[in-house]
């Protein structure tokens, strides 16, 4: 499957994404980065990786429409049939999903439905949980609100911080995205209404 992952900053979990697809057994390419944000590291990390890296500034468009048509331009010549949001800092309309009917999927930093939106690590320690972690979901046209592929959870320690949370999550954020990738290219897991369902066991 050829994947095109969308990032707006540091793109960790592209490299995680990267380096998974690097193995032989990986059933999923890279085939193309693309950031609407021209400064973003993980545009370095694709191109070191010696993949097609693009910027999309949704600041150089009129409207939302227009930055969406160019963003499905670079995935279509990338010959892209997955999408993969990761740190994606812009929320992709219906009408942009609907060149990819279930297959956009993105990864979020909390137990959702828990915490949606942004800072969904300091969301947390304010609400005082015990666990907290990550989640992989199809995407749907709300806000982190799609049915869910995989999550990790991590404990929250009484001297955590955002810094140390984020941290602790995002180690697991890098082990769940490429496993939440294996099992939606596969048809292992598949869309079923708001809920997914999983089909086979991959070990
Ligand atoms: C991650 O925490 C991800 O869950 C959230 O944004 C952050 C992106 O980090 N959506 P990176 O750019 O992948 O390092």
């Amino acid at each position: 499957a050829r994947l095109g992952v969308l990032i707006s900053g540091g793109g960790s979990n592209l490299q995680a994404l990267l380096d998974a697809a690097g193995q032989a057994d990986f059933p999923a390419e890279v085939a193309c980065v693309v950031s609407n944000m021209p400064t973003a590291y993980g545009l370095e990390r694709a191109r070191k990786a010696g993949v097609r890296a693009e910027v999309v500034d949704h600041k150089g468009f009129a409207s939302k429409a227009d930055f969406e048509a160019a963003l499905h331009g670079v995935l279509a010549d990338a010959g892209v049939q997955w999408v993969c949001l990761a740190g994606f800092m812009r929320l992709v309309s219906a009408d942009f999903l609907k060149h990819f009917p279930g297959r956009v999927l993105n990864i979020h930093p909390s137990l959702l439905p828990a915490f949606p939106g942004l800072h969904a690590q300091r969301q947390a320690l304010e609400r005082g949980v015990k666990v907290a972690g990550c989640t992989v979901h199809f995407v749907d046209a709300g806000t982190d609100t799609g049915p869910i592929i995989a999550q990790a959870a991590v404990p929250v320690l009484a001297q955590d911080d955002e810094a140390s949370l984020s941290a602790r999550i995002l180690a697991e954020e890098h082990r769940l995205y490429p496993l939440a990738v294996r099992l939606a290219v596969t048809g292992a897991v598949t869309l079923d209404g708001m809920r997914t369902r999983v089909d086979a066991i991959v070990t």
